[in-house]
């Protein structure tokens, strides 16, 4: 079915001349909408590509007004698949959206009974079309495990899964990607030892995440040498038995400290390696590869985001790797920013508000790297707020994995509370976005809280 679905839009690509793709400005957004660009170069179509940060009406008038043949949007516009009939369009996304949107042009996977929060990204949906519009298409699935990876969709098993595991399948037989159990932990090629561990938050690690003499003294403590010459040396550095070592006492750390064995079976998992890439280099490890990416177009460098993705390896990288280092001085900021101005705690949801003090465009991120900090309680969702400057606000929620089983699902209560206060919001039940007027937060919060609270109360 889904498959189907894929080839029918691979046809009104193929039947296209000219095509315009509108993409979401994350890893997963930048690498779906490469997937569709070089899809449709190597077709021989007319291409062009633009950024946006969600479809709102205006950017819908301004693309109504553009007149394209056909618009492809990757990563984004389920929710308008019903509506716009003036856009001739495909869409390709994975964000919630009800059965009244199964359109013929709209491939997402909870049309099809799957979970788009971790059974496959925006960049997997694309790929499947790409690949049904050309077999030789499959070196791309490299780009949707990148994408995968940023949406942080091999965290509810510690590696991909769902659909995300076929895609695997294809990048390891062509070579492409391959998968490898490893530590978990960010930064595995390019950050020395101390300071994966230092800013390791998923799981934190009691005592030592946030602490970066902690984190030197562990590893002096267990023989660890973290320089080679002039050089800090990396994950990748250590040999086979010094690895064990590290993860044994990580472990026993966190047994220590009252942890059970499910927080100590997340320290190590799946990783993905980029065959073609090199080792050492932010492209190499797909987590790093997608943080890479987050560093671009969330700050608006559409064009860095997008050719590191076609393969650019020189200048244009050259610029993402400074665009980085900005990118994770600002997270750790954010975070302190966020800290600083205090969590507020109700009932049934906890929130910060950052005004102007954390972009807009990387406030999730801050709220999703919060809620796994030692600070705060994960028992509730936690809501962060960023104003956009334009008389609106953003809000970003995230809550954890025992939350959704639970019954809680995000996307539908941000939804329904942007929508009462005009704003508007959406994305998964872990995960979910919203914009609202400026001034409306309290409104907001108080429709979000019992929304959260009838769905976990009813369950
Ligand atoms: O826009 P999009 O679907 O691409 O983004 C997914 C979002 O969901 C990301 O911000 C990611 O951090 C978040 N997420 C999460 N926990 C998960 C899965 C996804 O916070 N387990
Ligand atoms: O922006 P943030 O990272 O908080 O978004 C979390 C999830 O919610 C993402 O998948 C994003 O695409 C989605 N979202 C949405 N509609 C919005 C804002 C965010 O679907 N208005
Ligand atoms: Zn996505």
């Amino acid at each position: 079915m889904l498959q189907k679905r894929a080839r029918e839009i691979g046809d009104i690509i193929k039947n296209s001349r000219e095509v315009h793709i509108v993409t979401h400005i994350d890893a997963d957004g930048i690498t779906a909408g490469c997937i569709a660009y070089q899809t449709l170069q190597k077709l021989g179509k007319e291409c062009s590509i633009e950024f946006v940060k969600q479809l709102d009406e205006s950017v819908l008038t301004r693309l109504k007004d553009e007149n394209y043949e056909l618009v492809w949007f990757t990563d984004l516009g389920s929710n308008i698949s019903t509506g716009y009939p003036e856009i001739n369009k495909v869409i390709t996304d994975h964000h919630t959206c009800s059965i009244e949107s199964n359109q013929r042009f709209h491939l997402n996977p909870h049309l099809f009974n799957l979970d788009g929060g971790f059974e496959i990204s925006g960049a997997g949906v694309t790929y499947l079309v790409s690949k049904t519009i050309d077999k030789k298409n499959m070196d791309l699935s490299q780009l949707a495990v990148v994408g995968a990876c940023g949406d942080l969709q091999d965290r509810k098993y510690n590696k991909l899964s769902g659909l995300n595991r076929n895609i695997l399948d294809d990048g390891e037989s062509v070579g492409v990607v391959k998968a490898k159990i490893d530590i978990r932990y960010f930064g595995r090629e390019t950050r020395p030892v101390y300071k994966l561990l230092q800013y390791a938050s998923d799981p934190v690690i009691p005592g030592l995440s946030g602490r970066e003499s902690a984190c030197i003294s562990f590893l002096q403590e267990h023989g660890i040498k973290m320089k080679d010459g002039d050089n800090w040396r990396c994950w990748v550095d250590l040999s086979k038995a010094e690895r064990r070592v590290v993860i044994s006492n990580i472990a026993r750390v966190f047994l220590s400290k009252g942890f059970g064995y499910k927080t100590v079976k997340r320290i190590i998992g799946e990783i993905y390696l980029l065959e073609q890439e090199e080792e050492g280099t932010e492209v190499h490890d797909a987590k790093e590869y997608a943080t890479l990416l987050n560093s671009t177009a969330r700050y608006g460098k559409y064009e860095v985001g997008l050719r590191v993705c076609m393969g650019d390896r020189g200048e244009w990288f050259k610029k993402a790797r400074n665009l980085l280092s900005g990118h994770r001085a600002n997270l750790v900021e954010g975070l302190q920013f966020a800290k600083e101005e205090g969590i507020e705690r109700r009932e049934y949801l906890q929130f910060f508000h950052a005004g102007s003090g954390i972009r807009d465009t990387v406030v999730g991120i801050v709220t999703n790297m919060l809620l796994n900090s030692e600070e705060i309680n994960g028992d509730i969702p936690l809501v962060g707020f960023a104003d956009k400057g334009n008389g609106e606000v953003k809000a970003s929620a995230r809550a954890t994995e025992e939350l959704v089983q639970q019954g809680l699902n995000l996307s539908s209560a941000m939804k329904k509370a942007a929508s009462v206060v005009d704003g508007i919001g959406g994305g998964h039940s872990i995960a979910a976005g919203a914009t609202i007027p400026k001034g409306k937060e309290e409104e907001f919060l108080a429709i979000l809280e019992q929304e959260i609270k009838n769905q976990l109360v009813s369950i």
